[in-house]
């Protein structure tokens, strides 16, 4: 073979191995370097995420301290909208996110997801004089608050004959409750422990014995094949169920209730 060919080929190959060894960094391989893991999460959930001042308290962050334990580094939060924390998984401004996220399929095509710690489901919030909603049907034609783009958006989706009036959408909970209580909306769908936290926190609402949808899991998620961060985390996972800490963590930030 000519030696220019030759040449060629063993200088390309070179420089191919030298870009995926740039390129080939792992997350993991960036946490031990920076001696830092990003936490993504979005802290209006209790008993998930709490804000406390400057802190963000709840479940999910004792499990995310607990992980970044593990790896034996210091934790840093991103406290973001909810509907942005895929995607921050994606471009590597957070690491792993816990935030109360259910398991979906479309939520799986984008990143992974590790074992489930928390079974939800989503219920439906409404005025306390209101008796007007006897079945999942009435809802149909009613003005329903959501967070945006979490599963109780999807329910609503789902059940609304109006998709372009009968959904408000709001950054929390809180704010769609909010709403909720000054009378310009006629109901919310969101999960059960985070609704019944700010229902028992505030005067006039109160949540209907109806179930919209199928239960939920929660779970904690990586970016896609970052798979020996989400090893860490399954781990981590295991030892707070087995020992009973994540339901022990969830009374304790339930209290008050
Ligand atoms: N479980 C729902 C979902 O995954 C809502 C989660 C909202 N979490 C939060 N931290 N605001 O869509």
């Amino acid at each position: 073979m000519n030696r220019k060919i030759v040449a060629l080929i063993l200088g390309l190959t070179l420089l191919c191995a030298a870009l995926a060894g740039c390129g080939g960094q792992s997350t993991l391989d960036k946490i031990e370097k920076n001696k830092k893991v990003v936490w993504g999460t979005n802290a209006y959930f209790m008993p998930f995420e709490i804000r406390e001042g400057e802190d963000v308290i709840g479940v999910d962050a004792e499990i995310a301290a607990a992980v970044a334990k593990k790896l034996g580094v210091e934790l840093v939060v991103e406290d973001m909208e909810f509907e942005s924390l895929i995607s921050a998984l994606e471009s590597g401004t957070v690491d792993f996110v816990g935030a109360g996220m259910t398991i979906t399929d479309e939520r799986k095509e984008k990143a992974d997801f590790s074992t489930g710690y928390w079974t939800a489901v989503q219920v439906v919030t409404v005025a306390a004089d209101d008796e007007s909603v006897l079945t999942v049907g009435d809802l149909s034609s009613l003005v329903i608050g959501v967070q945006s783009g979490t599963t109780g958006d999807f329910v609503a989706e789902d059940l609304t004959n109006n998709p372009d009036t009968g959904i408000m959408r709001y950054n929390t909970v809180i704010e769609a409750m909010q709403d909720l209580k000054n009378g310009n909306i006629d109901c919310v769908i969101a999960d059960d422990l985070p609704s019944q936290a700010i229902v028992s926190q505030t005067e006039g609402l109160k949540i209907l014995d109806l179930a919209p949808s199928d239960e939920e899991t929660y779970a904690f998620a990586v970016k896609k094949g970052d798979t020996e961060l989400l090893n860490v985390i399954n781990e981590v996972l295991a030892e707070m169920m087995e020992s009973g800490e994540i339901e022990t963590l969830v009374n304790k930030y339930s209290l008050g209730q």
